[in-house]
């Protein structure tokens, strides 16, 4: 909960840094402010949300990133200690963190899809295919969290483990198909 008030923060903190700097390139070298001040404001103000959208777009990929990083990590635990034994301290180091924070990384992801979802969708002003795709991302990220729960009270249940690595698999790569065609 402590870390989920200070993502709150920062997320505050990113949205109001965003406004406090308004000048565009092309304020100086096109002049619209000058001659054109309604109309240029108001493209502006599209561009800055569309800007902070995909900023946030950018944040979900590292959330799933980092949530995702357990699998390689877990996959080749054995093998990499076995094979580089002055490492294994620090490997397993990096293993613990990842593991301990897997559920904050993932959670951030998803609330951080669901909100660039919701600022690109009334930026565009409609659903296009890339959003739908990016629409399917969310959902299926959000069926892996859900599963995910579940695997936290029963992470001896070997079934809901296996759904929850493939739908987050699927998960990432209808992301990675949405910031493709993106
Ligand atoms: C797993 C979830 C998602 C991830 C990781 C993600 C990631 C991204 C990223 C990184 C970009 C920027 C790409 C670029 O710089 O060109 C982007 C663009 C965009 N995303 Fe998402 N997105 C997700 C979900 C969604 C959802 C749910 C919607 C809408 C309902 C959506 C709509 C869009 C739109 C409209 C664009 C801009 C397309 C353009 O104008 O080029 N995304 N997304
Ligand atoms: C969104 C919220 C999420 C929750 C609540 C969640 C929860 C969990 C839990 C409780 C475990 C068992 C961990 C353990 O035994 O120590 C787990 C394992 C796993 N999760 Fe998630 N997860 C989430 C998101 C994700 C995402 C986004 C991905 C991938 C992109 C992912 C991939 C995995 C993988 C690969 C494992 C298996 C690790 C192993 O080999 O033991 N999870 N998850």
């Amino acid at each position: 909960m402590r870390y989920l008030k200070m993502f709150g923060i920062v997320l505050v903190v990113m949205f109001f840094l965003y406004d406090v700097n308004p000048i565009y390139a092309d304020d100086i070298f096109e002049g619209k402010d000058e001659y054109d001040e309604g109309n240029g404001r108001q493209q502006h103000e599209e561009g800055r949300y569309e800007d902070l959208g995909e900023l946030i777009g950018w944040c979900t990929f590292i959330g799933i990133g980092a949530a995702g990083m357990i699998f390689p990590i877990r996959t080749f635990l054995k093998s990499v200690t076995r094979t580089f034994p002055q490492s294994k301290g620090l490997y397993l180091y990096v293993a613990k963190l990842i593991g301990r924070y897997h559920i904050l990384f993932g959670t951030m992801a998803l609330l951080l899809g669901i909100g660039h979802g919701i600022i690109m969708y009334f930026n565009e002003g409609e659903l296009e295919n890339e959003g739908i795709i990016g629409l399917i991302a969310i959902i299926l990220l959000s069926i892996t969290a859900i599963i995910g729960m579940n695997l936290f009270n029963y992470r001896k249940n070997r079934s809901l483990r296996t759904i929850h690595i493939s739908i987050a698999a699927l998960s990432v790569i209808t992301g990675g198909i949405h910031i493709f065609i993106s």
